[in-house]
């Protein structure tokens, strides 16, 4: 039986993690460790059989107490400021909490299990972010690309991914990072392009494309990241750190354009929507992608990532289950059922923010 600490586990990944690892490790104890930022939700842990303790990873003595008092013998480290957008409007909390957070995280799990001769594990769950943009026809980002980040927040990622280093290398705690491309799925906070997209659909609000909407992602189900960072944290070598992605390389205008048609296709299905959201075009028979409004690019954009993960299938035996199409309708109707989750959401302090920081620029909030 072993004894996890995950931080940010009330987040979007982390609470994925946790439903996860408890399915399939029932004897195991969860301890989730978070501060609820805004971006952190107890919601999200509804029904799973996980502690959760309200606190902050800069908590070094917080840290260390819980290692002590849960027996804590693996930290699977999610918490981070996540929002690439919201690290170039304010920098300071990304560097605060991406690296002085993973700092103390490290000092404190040093303490007790190098200095204390325990056996453990440390895994840092990280991005492809770290590795910088791509031309069209370059490789995949693999294990070995040089680091090259452009936003305040990868490049506060890349600083935590080369402490974690530092520490395997120089104290000999056993670590592993995983950097995996973006995420979508339930609970994903809606201020990121797929969740934003679908709720501003919804809201006939409109659905603002960054430049020319080119940028290639490469999108993952957070189900597959899940199945992934487990098989690294039971199978990874010590020290190393695993590339995991979705295979799914896409520009965002055709992910815009393959969620409008979704809508509107599940609309023409079913009645009660255009009842439940009447201002969504498709509730009168008009195309979602009206709603499409190219704005002004973000700053420093990367224009693509692409992960490739042949380490983690040759080692771990890692591969995505889901395609992208049928990841994304199930993600459609995960909002769709989940309509209390997001209203809790956009009802609360996340509206303030939004029209504080975007100015009345339209979003889900908005
Ligand atoms: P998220 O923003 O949804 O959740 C972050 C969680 O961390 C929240 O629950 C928040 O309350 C918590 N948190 C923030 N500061 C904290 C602090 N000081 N102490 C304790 N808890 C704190 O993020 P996510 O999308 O779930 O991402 C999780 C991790 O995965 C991050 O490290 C992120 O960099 C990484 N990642 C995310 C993606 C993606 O597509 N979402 C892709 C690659 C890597
Ligand atoms: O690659 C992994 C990263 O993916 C993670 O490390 C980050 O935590 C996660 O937020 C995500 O970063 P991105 O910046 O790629 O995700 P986001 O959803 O913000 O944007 C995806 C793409 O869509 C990006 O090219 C910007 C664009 N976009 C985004 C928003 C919010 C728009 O065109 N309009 C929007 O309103």
């Amino acid at each position: 039986m072993a004894s996890l600490l995950v931080t940010g586990g009330a987040g979007f990944i982390g609470s994925n993690f946790v439903a996860h690892w408890t399915a399939t490790h029932p004897n195991d104890r969860v301890t989730v460790l978070d501060l609820l930022t805004y971006a952190g939700n107890r919601a999200n842990l509804d029904g799973q059989p996980a502690e959760l303790v309200v606190g902050d990873i800069r908590d070094e003595a917080l840290v260390s107490e819980l290692i002590d008092s849960r027996q804590v013998d693996t930290i699977v480290h999610f918490a981070a400021e996540s929002h690439v957008d919201r690290s170039i409007l304010g920098p300071d909390a990304f560097i605060e909490t991406n690296v002085l957070g993973t700092h103390a995280l490290l000092k404190a799990a040093r303490k007790a299990w190098v200095d204390g001769g325990k056996p453990h594990r440390f895994h840092h769950v990280s991005t492809d972010e770290v590795y910088g943009t791509l031309g069209p026809s370059d490789p995949a980002f693999r294990e070995d690309t040089p680091y090259a980040p452009n936003s305040p927040y990868s490049a506060s990622k890349a600083a935590s991914d080369h402490l974690v280093r530092a520490y395997h290398h120089t104290y000999g705690l056993t670590t592993t990072t995983s950097n995996c491309s973006n995420n979508y799925g339930p609970f994903h906070f809606p201020e990121k392009l797929i969740p934003l997209f679908i709720l501003n659909t919804l809201h006939g609000r409109s659905l603002p494309i960054y430049g020319d909407g080119m940028q290639v992602r490469d999108w993952l189900h957070v189900e597959d990241h899940c199945r992934g960072i487990a098989a690294v944290i039971q199978h990874g070598r010590p020290g190393e750190t695993y590339n995991i992605g979705g295979g799914a390389e896409l520009p965002n205008i055709r992910v815009i354009d393959t969620l409008c048609a979704e809508v509107d296709k599940l609309f023409a299905a079913d009645s009660a929507l255009a009842e439940r959201f009447p201002d969504a075009p498709a509730a009168s028979g008009k195309p979602s992608s009206s709603l499409k409004t190219f704005v002004t690019d973000r700053p420093g954009h990367d224009r693509r990532y692409a992960i490739d993960c042949h380490k983690a299938t040759a080692e771990l035996g890692y591969e995505p289950k889901h395609s992208f199409e049928s990841g994304l309708a199930q993600t459609l109707r995960w909002y769709l059922d989940h309509e209390d989750w997001w209203r809790g959401i956009l009802d609360g302090s996340y509206r303030q923010w939004v029209e504080t920081n975007y100015g009345g620029r339209q979003t889900a909030a908005g």
